[in-house]
């Protein structure tokens, strides 16, 4: 990528390592690290699609592609009709998840007064692997709905999530149905409310691009988890694998003797 402000250069994403990233997330990065480095402060305009373009030797697609990354994280809002804007600046969040009580994101986020948000990444319906069939107790040859969303607070991006329902169980589901919308609630309307989970934590490194998604470096530290939940009847009905920003969690787990 050629860049020719000698300021946004600075922040080039093949100095950062990012390369082979996409186009966007790289353009995505380069933005943000001006953006922190106060060169564009909370409540300024960015510069127009048009002259990023050119400055940064991209498609205004790509640029587009960018901004619209920036906005689902919530780090700039567009007005229509005046242009983007750097979001204005707030205490960074950082959530306390107790283990010990299973709740959904969105319940989470609005017992801490925080607006929850759930963008849909993909949305399939396929036949799972031999293992997740087992988890699921399903036959490999039963189709199961995979869902990875975005989840948000307050606009800015914690986690990606990737759930795996019982197609025949549920009925038709479409990506409208569960974009932006609490997946448990779903569940729960359609008989399948999760009462039991169990949850595995490990650490890993972001790669890049659960990097460029969750805005933080390539490398740092996430938590990942999967959790299989069942039923009041003890049938299992969703097995997720997430992946939480280890910069704005923390899980809290309550021990008895
Ligand atoms: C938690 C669980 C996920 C589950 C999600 C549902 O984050 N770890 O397995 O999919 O809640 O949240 P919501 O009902 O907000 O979609």
């Amino acid at each position: 990528m050629t860049v020719f402000s000698s300021r946004l250069e600075a922040a080039s994403p093949d100095a950062a390592g990012l390369a082979s990233s996409p186009r966007y997330v790289q353009v995505a990065r380069t933005l943000e690290s001006a953006i922190e480095r106060g060169e564009y402060q909370p409540g300024n305009a960015l510069p127009a699609e048009r002259e990023l373009a050119v400055r940064l030797g991209v498609s205004r697609v790509t640029v587009r592609q960018a901004i619209a990354q920036l906005a689902v994280r919530g780090l700039v809002v567009r007005r229509h009709g005046s242009g983007t804007f750097v979001a204005p600046s707030g205490p960074p969040v950082r959530i306390q998840h107790p283990l010990s009580r299973l709740t959904s994101f969105t319940e989470d986020m609005h017992s801490r007064g925080l607006s929850a948000g759930g963008r849909v990444l993909s949305f399939t319906a396929a036949h799972p692997s031999v293992h997740d069939a087992m988890k699921l107790n399903l036959s490999p040859g039963q189709l199961v709905y995979r869902v990875r969303r975005l989840r948000t607070a307050g606009g800015e991006a914690l986690a990606v999530e990737e759930s795996l329902l019982n197609a025949g169980r549920l009925g038709p589901l479409s990506a409208a149905d569960v974009q932006d919308v609490s997946l448990y609630a779903l569940l729960q309307a359609r008989g399948a409310g999760p009462v039991r989970a169990l949850r595995q934590l490990r650490a890993v490194n972001a790669d890049d691009e659960l990097a460029g998604l969750l805005g933080v470096s390539v490398g740092a530290a996430l938590l990942a988890t999967e959790r299989l939940a069942w039923d009041a009847a003890g049938q299992p009905v969703e097995l997720a694998r997430a992946h939480y920003r280890g910069d704005r969690y923390d899980f809290v787990m309550e021990l008895r003797d």
